[in-house]
């Protein structure tokens, strides 16, 4: 059965919207940088929200808001992968919960592998919890990137005490198989590292790619692994303050028990509402519809590309709404974004900021309508012929 794509909302409504993307650019500007995406709210999240405005549910979340259930019916539902509720918890973001969980399970001045590019505030979040990133850049496959496994490895084995895996991987969409997840996890066992795995684009896996959460990964994974996920990406609700920390085996979930109270009181009550509303059966059909939507932008962007940046390299991504886009035949030296911006009047992400690999690459957000992505690949186009 076909879906019909999700629309996005005109250009004119998103100008009115509040958040750092419509923002932080003059409205001459298409922003295509922070990972916000221009859907209009899925139908059942809206009247959740609408309900709790209605009635002034804003307090504070309350200690069981109804997140383990849903998630874990959603884990299997979407990814066939069992979830035990019990080992479900909730905090305010899901960069929160990766310092936290860190801070739980690392020393200070302990190194924690980063596999770059990669979403740059992994590289601060690793220093706030008192550790010292150790990158392993991504390999190149030709067709794509992978972990590089013997490169991780080698930095276990000289002392580093967790993996932080972007799972998809943020900017280039990478799902990774689940032979390398259960690879990784196996190295880290050995060394008696832990990996955190962040899930946020994992509901924007496309189907038929073979996204395995890192906990489905198999016994190693289960034994190192801890999950972070959230709603936010995918519906669009970073600004509610709802994650998730999920764990498979019962020593992990007691260093999750064990952080301070304070972790589980960030939640926002709005965003543990949306969340519920958004893993809940009633909000699939829209999920799909996204999914539908990114399908055909993330060709369409190959496409466009192709027309009027013809020495611009891309590989179309497994999940999500961003691509990575290597841009540095176009002489706009190490941080096209720049030259973008001021000549092409696009916002884009500044590749250097990924770290080792970065440089003459910029990410774009397609999340949003394609005549915007149309427009925007046009204009960069037509500063590249100026
Ligand atoms: C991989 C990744 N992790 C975390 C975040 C931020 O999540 P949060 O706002 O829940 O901290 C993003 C946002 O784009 C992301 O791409």
């Amino acid at each position: 059965m076909s879906v019909t794509p999700l629309e996005a909302l005109p250009l004119e409504t998103l100008r009115r919207r509040s958040s750092t993307k419509w923002r932080t650019h003059p409205h001459d500007v298409l922003p295509m940088f922070v990972a916000e995406t221009d859907f209009p709210l899925a139908e059942p999240i809206r009247e959740a929200l609408a309900e709790a405005v209605a009635i002034g549910d804003t307090g504070y979340t309350p200690p069981d808001p109804g997140l383990r259930d849903v998630f874990a019916a959603f884990a299997a539902r979407r990814y066939g992968w069992e979830v035990d509720p019990a080992r479900v918890d909730w905090t305010g973001d899901v960069m929160m919960a990766v310092v936290e969980v860190l801070r739980g399970v690392i020393a200070p001045g302990d190194e924690v592998v980063v596999t770059p590019p990669v979403y740059p505030p992994f590289f601060f979040c690793v220093e706030e919890a008192g550790g010292v990133p150790r990158s392993v850049p991504l390999a190149a496959t030709g067709a794509g990137w992978s972990l590089d496994l013997a490169g991780i490895e080698a930095a276990l084995a000289a002392g580093a005490r967790a993996v932080l895996l972007c799972n998809p991987h943020n900017p280039t969409g990478t799902v990774h198989s689940r032979e390398t997840l259960a690879r990784l996890a196996a190295i880290a066992r050995r060394y008696g590292a832990v990996v955190v795995s962040d899930e946020i684009h994992a509901p924007l896996a496309q189907p038929g790619t073979g996204f395995t959460p890192f906990l489905a990964a198999g016994e190693d994974a289960a034994e190192v692994g801890y999950a972070i996920t959230s709603s936010s990406k995918a519906f669009n609700l970073a600004g509610l303050k709802c994650a998730l920390i999920v764990t498979a085996a019962a020593h992990t979930t007691r260093v999750v028990r064990g952080l301070p109270r304070e972790v589980e009181w960030r939640t926002g009550l709005l965003g543990a509402i949306a969340t519920r509303a958004a893993f809940a059966p009633a909000s699939d059909a829209w999920l799909d519809a996204l999914l539908a939507r990114l399908d055909e932008n993330r060709h369409l962007l190959a496409a466009l590309l192709t027309e009027h940046l013809p020495e611009a390299r891309f590989v179309v991504p497994d999940a999500g709404f961003l691509g990575w886009i290597d841009l540095s035949a176009y002489g706009w030296g190490d941080d096209p974004a720049e030259a973008v911006l001021h000549g092409a009047r696009v916002a884009l992400q500044r590749g250097p900021d990924f770290g080792a690999g970065g440089l003459g690459h910029a990410r774009i957000n397609f999340g949003c309508g394609p005549d915007v992505l149309r427009e925007a690949v046009a204009r960069i186009g037509a500063l590249a012929r100026a």
